[in-house]
């Protein structure tokens, strides 16, 4: 048993590290108002513990969801985690009588979308704001309000000519990148196109984050 526990605390463990890690880049956002937009991607279920994270370094976290992101997470499990409403629809107004997408916009200081999908890449290239979380997105002055895309997909749609295009499109209107990582994807290969480490998702955010006073 000694020796177990001598192991232990020589050993680093690297979810524990990882774990510490992702709570100390959270806690850089306590006070912050942080959008995090989810697309339908099976990386989905990984942004709970982003959430979750954020939540509990005290920032004020709203998420979004596409239809399609509510078809591999439930809303309510983004609701629980954030204590706050889910937005799944441009059309329903949970949280005040004004044009939601404005006052969420207008109020955000760091906005992530994690998955984004390789058709979302395609909307927010062409300027579309068809679901609530690309028309909350649209809203959004990224001159003053960093916006992350934190790619997910299949090596090969990742890596069609479209795809790539619509990241340099994105990057030269000011979007900011994290990830995509290279390694084992859902659909049983390995590649680039696997969506970032919630870890790194909580770092890059807290780098990019303005500090408070804006
Ligand atoms: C099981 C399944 C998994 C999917 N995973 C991904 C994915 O990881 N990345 C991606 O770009 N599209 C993925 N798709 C396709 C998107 O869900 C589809 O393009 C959808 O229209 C995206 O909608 P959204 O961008 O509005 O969320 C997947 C589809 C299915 C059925």
């Amino acid at each position: 048993m000694a020796d177990r526990a001598d192991q232990s605390s020589q050993t680093p463990r690297p979810a524990l590290v990882a774990a510490v890690s992702a709570a100390s880049a959270a806690s850089a956002m306590s006070g912050r108002n942080v959008l995090v937009g989810i697309c339908g991607g099976i990386a989905a279920y990984k942004v709970a513990s982003v959430v979750s994270a954020l939540a509990q370094a005290g920032a004020a976290v709203t998420v979004a969801m596409t239809p399609s992101a509510t078809r591999f997470v439930a809303p309510l499990t983004f609701q629980a985690l954030s204590g706050r409403p889910v937005h799944t629809s441009p059309w329903e107004h949970v949280e005040s009588h004004d044009p939601q997408h404005i006052t969420l916009a207008a109020r955000t200081h760091l906005a992530i979308v994690a998955p984004c999908t390789m058709d979302c890449l395609a909307r927010l290239a062409a300027g579309r704001a068809d679901d609530v979380v690309t028309l909350i997105l649209s809203a959004i002055d990224r001159s003053r309000t960093p916006v992350l895309l934190a790619p997910s997909m299949n090596a090969v749609m990742w890596s069609q000519p479209s795809t790539q295009r619509n990241v340099r499109l994105l990057r030269d209107d000011g979007f900011r990148f994290v990830g995509p990582d290279e390694g084992w994807q859902a659909c049983r290969t390995v590649g680039v196109g696997r969506m970032a480490e919630p870890e790194t998702l909580l770092r890059a955010m807290a780098e990019q984050c303005p500090a408070p006073g804006r």
